[in-house]
């Protein structure tokens, strides 16, 4: 459905003055593919580009170099006028914080019927219905309708923003972080519909999370982000279950599961700046792997079974040897 194909994004460094050429390299070479109704996850810590992911995925940044396909159809070789009608009802977005996400001041009427009138769906009559359609679809009560942003709790106002999300029958969700800025006993919630609506609309979805273990049971498939690279890609089950990337080991490590006994992995060393990247791998300043040929240039791909792809010179075996300084405990299992 779509292919980012080589997509480098560098923004002018704020920092270093009017004429400074610092860039920072919010992306550098991401090449992924989202097929229709799967669930793509992207995971990586504060910084790393999955915001800037989500906005080159859905046409709001134009990559400094490397192609976007939509169906095989290069998205900034089209009209801005294409783009807006034939993607932008294609793809919608949901944002991390619902608060800021909506116009305080229209009512859920007018934010659901927004998007309908722009794009001049249907009549009058049956933008109406629509409206309603989406208000039962994300389970929220009438009389939500006449209310605004403001007199709605956080997770009535994502479920909002996810029903205006869905307005136009997109074949595509890009959902950035939509459950951090909601209370705990909320998130549940929210990531459940989002599943159900996925199942039931047939929707491809790429979930946007610093958060690892939520993503590898809602994905189908999982990108690893670090430093502006997909380090690691595969199907949830093998990045999640038995990582080939030491940086995916130290995410899996972060956030026990409450499943499997973990031992953390503590990161150590400098982290480095995306405006000044190191010449090799960009994890090896804090890998307890990392040795002279890691500096040297960015690892290969290397591909195994089911498309698992990672880039690392010492990937992570299952069943470490005794001896191998690596903290971390034999394999998992993938139940
Ligand atoms: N408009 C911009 N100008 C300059 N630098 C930018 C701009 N937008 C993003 N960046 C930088 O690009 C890098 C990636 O940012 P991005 O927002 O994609 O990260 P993120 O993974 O979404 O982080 P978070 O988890 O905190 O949301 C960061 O170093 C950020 O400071
Ligand atoms: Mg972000």
């Amino acid at each position: 459905m779509i292919r980012l194909d080589g997509v480098h994004v560098r923004h002018k460094a704020r920092s270093g003055g009017l004429f400074s050429r610092d860039a920072v390299h919010a992306l550098t070479d991401a090449t992924l593919e989202v097929k229709r109704g799967e669930i793509v996850g992207l995971v990586g810590e504060s910084g790393c580009g999955k915001s800037t992911l989500a906005r080159v995925l859905t046409g709001l940044q134009k990559p400094t170099e490397g192609e976007v396909l939509f169906h095989g159809r290069d998205l900034w070789e089209m009209t801005g006028a294409e783009r807006r009608k034939d993607f932008g009802s294609a793809v919608g977005v949901v944002f991390q914080d619902p608060s800021t996400a909506l116009n305080p001041r229209l009512t859920v009427r007018q934010i659901l019927r927004d998007p309908l009138d722009v794009h001049r769906r249907g009549t009058t009559e049956s933008r109406e219905a629509r409206v309603e359609e989406l208000l039962d679809l994300v389970g929220l009560p009438g009389h939500t309708l006449a209310a605004l942003p403001g007199q709605l709790s956080g997770g009535q106002r994502q479920r909002v923003a996810i029903a205006r999300a869905l307005a136009l029958e997109p074949e595509l969700i890009v959902a950035d972080e939509p459950t951090s800025a909601l209370d705990v006993s909320v998130r549940a919630q929210v990531l459940n519909l989002l599943v159900d609506l996925r199942e039931r609309l047939g929707l491809g979805m790429v979930f946007i999370s610093h958060d690892i273990q939520t993503v590898r049971y809602l994905a189908d498939r999982i990108a690893v982000l670090y430093l502006g690279r997909i380090v690691e890609e595969g199907r949830a089950a093998d990045v999640a279950g038995a990582p080939s990337h030491p940086y995916t080991e130290a995410l899996l490590s972060a956030t026990p599961s409450l499943l499997e006994a973990t031992q953390r992995i503590v990161l150590t060393g400098p982290v480095p700046s995306a405006t000044n990247p190191p010449p090799g791998c960009p994890f090896s300043t804090r890998c307890w792997k990392a040795d002279a040929e890691c500096s040297t240039a960015f690892p290969a791909q290397t591909i195994g079974a089911d498309e698992h792809r990672w880039h690392c010179v010492h990937p992570q075996t299952s069943g470490s040897p005794a001896g191998d300084r690596t903290p971390v405990p034999p394999a998992r299992s993938t139940a």
